[in-house]
């Protein structure tokens, strides 16, 4: 899958479907990230980014788990500036997902563009419930869910607010 979108003001920028060889550049990606950013995409401190970069590619080729890659030509090389990670959670029935988009590429349209993507690979896997959960303070997360359709309720976790959506098959 690579679907190529172009971001006001900026060159190209593809999306793609991440594989095991990705597995370097996504962590450099997600160490790049600021703190605050990084704090707001794992919902908590974290450090061991190649381990995180593991575990959203380790079931990379499974129908239930796949990571989205926003990715921009710089110089000679291609560089990660955005990501969408999905899992599809049997016991829920439901795909749970998470995103991110580089400091210097956000407000202009990648992250929806990283999100509609996801729920166009999620339905034509027969996956219609898809949920995430964000930190209460996280504006920039919830405005996005909210401008994408989502309903909001209450997370298990005191310091987060989860959202729904029951996505829909796109008209012909
Ligand atoms: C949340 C995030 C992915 C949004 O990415 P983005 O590329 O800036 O999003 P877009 O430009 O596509 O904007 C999507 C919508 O959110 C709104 N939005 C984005 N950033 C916003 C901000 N700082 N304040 C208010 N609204 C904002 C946009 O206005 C847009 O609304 P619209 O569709 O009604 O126009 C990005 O801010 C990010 O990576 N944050 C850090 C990681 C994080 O918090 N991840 C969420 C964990 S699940």
């Amino acid at each position: 899958m690579s679907q190529t979108i172009v971001i006001e003001a900026a060159g190209p920028v593809w999306i793609r479907t991440a594989t095991v060889a990705d597995l370097e550049a996504l962590a450099v990606y997600f160490q790049e990230l600021s703190p605050p950013a990084q704090y707001n995409r794992f919902m908590g401190a974290v450090s061991n980014f190649s381990r995180i970069a593991f575990d959203c590619l380790k079931n990379a080729g499974s129908a239930e788990f796949f990571t989205l890659l926003a990715e921009s030509r710089e110089a000679r090389s291609d560089r990660i500036v955005g990501e969408a990670s999905y899992g599809f959670d049997r016991a829920q029935g439901c795909g749970e997902f998470a995103i991110s988009v580089a400091e210097q590429w956000r407000q202009r349209g990648l992250g929806s563009a990283l999100l509609d993507a996801l729920q166009s690979r999620a339905v034509s896997l027969g996956n219609f419930e898809l949920f995430g959960e964000t930190l209460r303070s996280n504006q920039e997360m919830k405005c996005m869910a909210r401008s994408a359709g989502f309903a909001f309720s209450r997370s298990l976790d005191w310091r987060a607010i989860r959202f729904d959506k029951r996505l829909v098959v796109a008209a012909e």
